[in-house]
C-alpha cells in the first residue's frame, strides 16, 4: 500500500492496525467497525450482512451474534467465512477470509455485561432471523423480558455469543485514480504470512 514505507509488511496485523486506527479517527467514517460478513448455506448459497468488529488481535477478528440466527446456523455447519470493510471516505477496502471459532464463555460474558442494558434485554427478546408477526410483538417481548430479571442479573443467554474469525487471507486495497488501485494480499502459508501485490 502507499504507506508501505512507514510500516512493516511482515504481518498483515500491522497493516490492519494502521488502517483501522485511521478509520476510527476519520471524521467521515461513521462505522469504522462495520464489516460485511459472508456465510454459506448447506446448499452452497452465500448470504451476507453487516456485523460489528468488537475485538481483534493476532488471534483473529471477533463479532457477537445470536447463535440460532441464520448466520449462526450457517457458521455452525461451515465455519468458513469472509468479511469485508469498506471505508468510503478513505477509499480503502479490506477483505479477510478465515474460519470461525466460538469465543470462550468467559470472554462472551465480559462483552455481554459491558453492553447497555437495553441491548442486553434486546438480545434476550429477539429470536433473530425467525419470522415476526409485527414490530409491536417484538416490543411486547422486550417489555416482558425487562420485567423478568433484575437489572443486575441480566446474564448472557446461552444462545448468544461471539465468533473469532481466524484469518488465513487478508487483502488491503487502496483505491487510486483510473481504477489503478493498489492491492496487497497476505496469505498464511505453513504458519508464515507471505504477501504480494495483485493486479487491480
Ligand atoms: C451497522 C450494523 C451493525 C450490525 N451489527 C450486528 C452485530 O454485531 N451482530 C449481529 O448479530 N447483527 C448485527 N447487525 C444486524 C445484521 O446485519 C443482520 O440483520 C442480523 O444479524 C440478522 O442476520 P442473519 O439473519 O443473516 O443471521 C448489524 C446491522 C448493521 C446495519
Amino acid at each position: 500500500m502507499s504507506s508501505e514505507n512507514t510500516m512493516s509488511l511482515e504481518n498483515p496485523f500491522n497493516v490492519f492496525k494502521h488502517w483501522f486506527e485511521k478509520a476510527q479517527q476519520h471524521a467521515h467514517v461513521k462505522y469504522p467497525d462495520a464489516m460485511n460478513l459472508a456465510t454459506v448455506s448447506a446448499a452452497g448459497q452465500p448470504s451476507n450482512r453487516t456485523v460489528l468488529l468488537k475485538h481483534w488481535d493476532e488471534a483473529g477478528f471477533v463479532f457477537y451474534t445470536n447463535l440460532t440466527s441464520r448466520k449462526g446456523g450457517e457458521i455452525s455447519a461451515n465455519g468458513k467465512v469472509s468479511v469485508c470493510f469498506h471505508w468510503d471516505a478513505m477509499d480503502v477496502q479490506i477483505r479477510i477470509e478465515g474460519v470461525c471459532a466460538q469465543v470462550d464463555d468467559a470472554q462472551a460474558d465480559i462483552y455481554f455485561d459491558s453492553r447497555p442494558m437495553q441491548s442486553r434485554v434486546g438480545a434476550w427478546a429477539s429470536k433473530q432471523s425467525q419470522p415476526l408477526a409485527s414490530h409491536a410483538h417484538l416490543l411486547k417481548r422486550v417489555a416482558k423480558q425487562s420485567l423478568k430479571l433484575p437489572l443486575g442479573k441480566m446474564h448472557r443467554p446461552d444462545f448468544w455469543s461471539g465468533f473469532r474469525i481466524v484469518p488465513h487471507r487478508i487483502e488491503f486495497m487502496q483505491m487510486k485514480d483510473y481504477r489503478l488501485h493498489e492491492r496487497r494480499e497476505f496469505k498464511l502459508i505453513d504458519g508464515h504470512w507471505v504477501n504480494g501485490l495483485l493486479y487491480p
